[in-house]
């Protein structure tokens, strides 16, 4: 009989998330090329510019601001952010590497030393901490030269590219990296998103054809991995958003599971099992999606499936066929209707802390892998006092609640979850709306959004909390 685990196992991985394409800045330093990040610009309209086919595939300085070009300036500063990341106690920190700053046009006949150095300085900075570095090999950060000359994730090209990268930075690292994960929120690609993809709106047919080339990229990048080093562990990583019927309507009920199957499972499906499931085969037969798929690329993908499995956890999505319930909740990729039963952050995601327990349940039920919950976290304005310092009451209670959850999750139901990575552990720029005025972190950083500050870090009274949280591994999370 299996030994059931009882609350945080010893050794979890406590930690934070970050991506470099929203903290590092020095967007140009080091030899790096652009990115599709680099194009992005802040402000609410980021997503609806982006998904916009006349919005150039350039910087405009002239019509907008780009908060990510500087970031928190982490790429200068990462010493003392590591410092105070190991001062919380965290066992693991994840960051993504950039491809522009080891390959600059994603193309290039040889990487870039000085890109493939900083990340070593990084690593070694974190291992001299004791901190476990958790590596996302791509987050949103394709590089831009591959989306203009190359169209994107649909050429097929993209995967030779992506795994002369994979491997570049596997054979780096492998020694001294543990933790990997492949694609950020893959299945944000069936909604065509630019940032998974490097493609705005194109055809069901190309974004699925994207997303196999991703599948087939990252069962070699996992191939790789575990040749260099059978200790590895990589995994794959995805939105995951629970899913409710608004009510006990059958129509409503079933809208829920096909919503769910293609949003929350297919990805995982086919990178933890192996294999297209069937439900995914009848819609792409629905939809006239004929993939292109190589000789071989079906046994790689089966053979080379992941070790684990990670999700960004923020919200729940309710869904309804009923017209009547045209209310919707805001997301950062997705919405459904209005939950009455749910509170919403300021930005409107549904605050569901319960539906991270459902998540694991149903993750853990349906696949029996470890888990690694790599996002969460609430997106807030922080007011900070004259001495910058923030009373931020509202983040602590929101992660508590979520924690409390994870902690049902192992102890009554058994789920085998080893790790938790909140989002923006530091102050950072948004991903959906390319601002810093939303923030998620521990750790104010003095900057606004037109760029003015100090950029010195302050602790957050979450700072002290979520020491104290690790210190006890999970056992005292009071706020006092
Ligand atoms: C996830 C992304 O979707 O959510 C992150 O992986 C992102 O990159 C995070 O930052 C929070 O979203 P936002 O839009 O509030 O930054």
């Amino acid at each position: 009989m299996t030994e059931l685990k009882a609350t945080f196992p010893k050794g979890f991985l406590w930690g934070g998330a970050t991506a470099a394409n929203q903290f590092e800045g020095a967007y140009l330093e080091g030899g790096k090329g652009l990115t599709i990040a680099d194009i992005s610009p802040g402000g609410k309209e980021r997503m609806a510019l982006l998904r916009s086919n006349d919005y150039p595939l350039e910087i405009n300085e002239a019509k907008y601001t780009y908060p990510n070009h500087v970031g928190i300036d982490f790429y200068h500063r990462y010493q003392e952010d590591i410092a105070l990341f190991a001062e919380m106690g965290f066992k693991t920190f994840r960051m993504s590497i950039s491809w522009a700053r080891i390959f600059p046009n994603g193309d290039d006949a040889e990487p870039n030393e000085a890109g493939l150095q900083y990340y070593e300085n990084v690593i070694d900075e974190l291992k001299k901490h004791n901190i476990e570095p958790t590596i996302t090999i791509s987050h949103y950060e394709t590089p831009l030269h591959l989306v203009k000359e190359y169209g994107g994730w649909k050429n097929r090209q993209l995967i030779d590219l992506f795994e002369k990268y994979a491997r570049t930075i596997l054979e780096r690292f492998h020694k001294k990296v543990t933790y990997w994960m492949t694609f950020n929120e893959i299945n944000t690609g069936i909604l065509g998103s630019f940032f998974t993809l490097g493609m705005r709106n194109e055809s069901l047919q190309n974004n699925f054809q994207a997303l196999h080339n991703q599948f087939v990229a990252s069962s070699k990048a996992v191939k790789i991995a575990h040749e260099l080093n059978p200790d590895i562990k990589i995994g794959c990583m995805s939105i995951y958003a629970t899913m409710y019927a608004y009510d006990s309507n059958p129509d409503n009920v079933m809208g829920m599971v096909e919503e769910n199957r293609m949003f929350n499972y297919f990805c995982n499906d086919v990178q933890v099992r192996g294999e297209y499931p069937t439900y995914a085969l009848k819609y792409f037969e629905r939809n006239n999606i004929t993939l292109d798929i190589q000789p071989g690329e079906l046994d790689l993908m089966k053979e080379h499936t992941v070790d684990y499995l990670s999700f960004s956890y923020y919200m729940s999505s309710a869904f309804s066929k009923n017209p009547e319930h045209s209310d919707k909740s805001q997301g950062n990729f997705f919405g459904g209707v209005k939950n009455p039963f749910l509170e919403a952050s300021e930005w409107g995601w549904e605050i569901d802390p319960v539906g991270l327990r459902i998540a694991l349940c149903d993750l853990y039920g349906r696949y029996g892998v470890p888990l690694y919950i790599s996002e969460n976290g609430l997106g807030a304005i922080d007011q900070p006092d004259a001495n910058f310092y923030v009373t931020d009451d509202y983040r602590i209670d929101y992660l508590r609640k979520h924690i409390e959850e994870m902690e049902k999750a192992i102890r009554l139901d058994g789920v085998d979850l080893f790790a938790y990575t909140p989002w923006g552990c530091i102050d950072l720029v948004s991903a959906s709306t390319g601002e810093m005025a939303k923030r998620y972190g521990f750790i104010y950083v003095d900057l606004d959004d037109e760029g003015n500050g100090t950029m010195n870090r302050y602790k957050k009274k979450s700072f002290d909390w979520y020491q104290q949280v690790i210190a006890t591994n999970g056992a005292n999370l009071a706020n006092n």
